[in-house]
């Protein structure tokens, strides 16, 4: 297992960044040309005009792409450049371009210093926030380690019991072949259906570092519907998918939207204390942006309640560790979208909006 990266540098802002491949670039060469501008005028200027401190938005910039070592390469270049500038300006007081020049380097030094340790900073806060998600998974599926034991135990047993006809069918003379070609396909199906649980379990208890992709969002939610099923057919619970057609694929971390469905699906079944409970999850394409929303008819929320409901360790329940909508809103506008929530007459309904990425799967 992996332990959770410390997503920086190029392939973080890649990963996070809505653009398109192309407009990715945009940044690093509006750096390039601006350090040429900033070495040309540092150049041709006299020694009274310290150009060369606008280094700093040169360096401020590559934080945004560069991991921590080429930041300090970035930094080192441009002392260097402004050295070079130092040694071809001819004209001004030569003690002032002395003193300039050292004021350069170290603002230069100093904003790569401070970028360095705010970059460290952000990702010993992504190691956090990961593990602090990753646990909180592992919470909400053990609480549905029942549910989920007894939805795999169906198909073992269902297993069992067909492999059992078989032997008896392969006694019988003549052996009745038929059936039990037929049994067999039924199986292997059972047994599918088995690992394809455990195989959605597993990814969700893994360790592995978030990882966005384009995918499926009603793909995405219906394997998260598929776990929370046997604990809602338990407790008597109707959950309605309506899932909006022609939703294309957008770039997102799969598991940690399972997770907030999970979160979102446990709260709404949590709030149901009544026999006709129901659950609409629906997905549309409005504008551009992907819209998820996911209603009950439970006890619903006060507007007060409604208004700390996100808040982090914010909990009506007894028992209640009152995180699951604190990440599931980090993990929404990491995904650059806004989560919200709003009391209807009966029940609660909480929406999802999520920006479709621009720029294609490049
Ligand atoms: N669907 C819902 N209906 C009514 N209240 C809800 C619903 N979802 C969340 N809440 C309220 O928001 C609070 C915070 O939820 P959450 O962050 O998941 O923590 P927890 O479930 O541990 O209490 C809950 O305690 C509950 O009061
Ligand atoms: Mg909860």
């Amino acid at each position: 297992m992996t332990p959770p990266s410390e997503h920086h540098g190029w392939r973080a802002y890649a990963e996070a960044s809505p653009l398109g491949p192309t407009a990715r670039w945009l940044l690093p060469l509006t750096s390039v040309v601006l350090t040429g501008l900033i070495f040309v005028a540092d150049t041709i200027t006299d020694y009274e005009i310290a150009a060369a401190t606008f280094y700093v938005i040169v360096v401020l910039l590559a934080s945004r792409f560069c991991g921590m070592r080429a930041l300090l390469g970035v930094a080192g270049a441009c002392i260097a450049l402004t050295l070079l500038s130092y040694f071809l300006t001819h004209d001004g007081n030569f003690h002032t371009g002395i003193v300039n020049t050292a004021i350069s380097i170290l603002a230069i030094s100093a904003v790569a210093w401070l970028a360095v340790r705010s970059g460290q900073a952000q990702a010993r806060a992504n190691v956090a926030q990961a593990q602090l998600a990753r646990v909180t998974r592992i919470t909400t599926l053990g609480g549905m380690g029942a549910a989920i034991a007894h939805e795999v135990n169906q198909p073992l047993a269902a297993i069992v019991a067909n492999a059992s006809a078989c032997r008896r069918w392969l006694a019988a003379s003549p052996p009745r072949l038929e059936r039990i070609a037929a049994t067999v396909g039924d199986i292997a199906d059972d047994a599918n259906r088995a690992s394809a649980i455990i195989a959605r379990v597993r990814s969700l208890m893994s360790n592995a570092a978030p990882r966005r992709q384009f995918a499926d969002v009603n793909d995405t939610i219906r394997q998260a519907a598929a776990l929370m099923e046997p604990q809602l057919r338990a407790r008597s619970i109707d959950l309605h998918l309506l899932a909006g057609a022609d939703i294309p694929e957008i770039m997102i971390d799969p598991v940690q939207i399972q997770q907030v469905m999970l979160n979102l699906l446990v709260n709404a079944s949590e709030a149901i204390d009544h026999t006709r409970g129901e659950i609409a999850i629906e997905t549309r394409l409005i504008q551009n942006r992907v819209v998820v929303t996911v209603a009950d008819n439970g006890h619903g929320l006060t507007p007060q309640q409604l208004a700390a409901m996100f808040e982090p360790f914010h909990s009506t329940k007894e028992g209640g560790m009152g995180m699951g909508l604190a990440i599931c809103r980090s993990i929404i506008e990491a995904h650059g979208g806004i989560i919200e929530a709003d009391a209807r007459e009966h029940g609660l309904v909480v929406t999802i909006s999520l920006p479709l990425a621009h720029g294609g799967n490049g």
